[in-house]
């Protein structure tokens, strides 16, 4: 057993089978002393193990001096510094794909009991309100029009759903996929202005910080929402506080936030914001497959085999 990983997170866990003694396992994510662990087995680590809001801290990875690859249990892995990884040559994977469905399904779920009031009503019926009055009357998505940003693989597969359920989808992205049968707007605040719904799907990272500026929530307007299942730091939060406040947008579901796993008290408190706790791809089946795929990856990587999902 000559192979070291380090695992970051725990999500790993239940997957390390897989890995049938291929390597020695070290754990920074519970370590007591991470320093004393680092000290001790920083320079045999070759792979390391992690999630996409961990990543791997810059300083952590510096003393890592023979790492070789970090395979992240996510699609997303903004958290990893991949100019640093290009720049060491250490391969960096993901787990794309097999989450489209769960991140697809939650996004359509939250629209939902955002426009339904299902978080709403559910109380309101537990309450015995009911038996005071009927429930005020809600809004419908059918036929209104969505835009989503960022129309990669869970973008595609969120439009198809949005369009069984008889909305009208449109997209804003870095560039027109001319083969999509959406409507395409370069500009994002010209797209808010035009739709009911905001869906962001982008992926994180510098170039998507703020991109829901406080002109698009203005542009999106009293009667738009915004979904967000990408990353907290794609729309300016504290402008999306003050949004909610004013009524400046009608209302918004949030599986992602700045500070995970905390939430501002405007949006925890807010009546017109329905919340979840980073949970897309959160079922049992997926979060299964995103493991197997984190070790498939690990395992081609320390047999030289072509790695299945690699990003950089
Ligand atoms: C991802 O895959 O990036 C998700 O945020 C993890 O749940």
């Amino acid at each position: 057993m000559s192979d070291h990983l380090l695992l970051m997170a725990g999500n790993l866990e239940k997957h390390l089978g897989l890995l049938q003694d291929n390597c020695t396992v070290h754990r920074w994510y519970n370590a007591d002393d991470r320093d004393a662990l680092l000290d001790e087995i920083g320079d045999k680590i070759r792979v390391v193990g992690t999630n996409g809001h961990v990543g791997i801290p810059a300083d952590v990875m510096q003393r890592l001096p023979h790492l070789e690859m970090i395979g992240c249990f996510g699609v997303g892995y903004d958290a990893i510094d991949v100019d640093v990884a290009r720049q060491r040559r250490i391969a960096v994977t993901n787990t794309p794909d097999v989450l489209n469905d769960a991140v697809a399904e939650l996004a359509q779920g939250l629209m939902i009991a955002l426009a339904r009031q299902i978080p709403q009503s559910h109380k309101f019926v537990r309450d015995g309100q009911w038996l005071q009055g009927d429930f005020p009357l809600t809004t419908e998505l059918s036929g209104k029009t969505v835009g989503i940003v960022g129309l990669g693989r869970i973008g595609k597969e969120l439009a198809r759903r949005l369009q069984a359920m008889k909305m009208r989808v449109v997209y804003h992205g870095r560039s027109q996929q001319a083969h999509e049968p959406y409507e395409y707007f370069a500009d994002i605040v010209s797209m808010a202005a035009e739709v009911d719904w905001l869906v962001l799907c982008l992926p994180g990272g510098n170039d998507a910080q703020h991109i829901v500026s406080e002109e698009v929530l203005a542009a999106l307007g009293s009667e738009g929402y915004l979904v967000n299942v990408a990353r907290g730091v794609v729309v300016d939060e504290a402008a999306l506080c003050r949004a909610i406040t004013n009524g400046q947008i009608a209302g918004a579901a949030l599986d992602v936030f700045v500070e995970e796993p905390k939430v501002p008290t405007e949006l925890l408190t807010a009546d017109n914001v329905v919340l979840s706790p980073h949970a897309a791809s959160a079922t049992t089946k997926t979060r299964v497959a995103m493991g197997e795929l984190v070790i498939r990856n690990i395992l081609a990587h320390l047999n030289d085999r072509p790695l299945l999902t690699r990003v950089v």
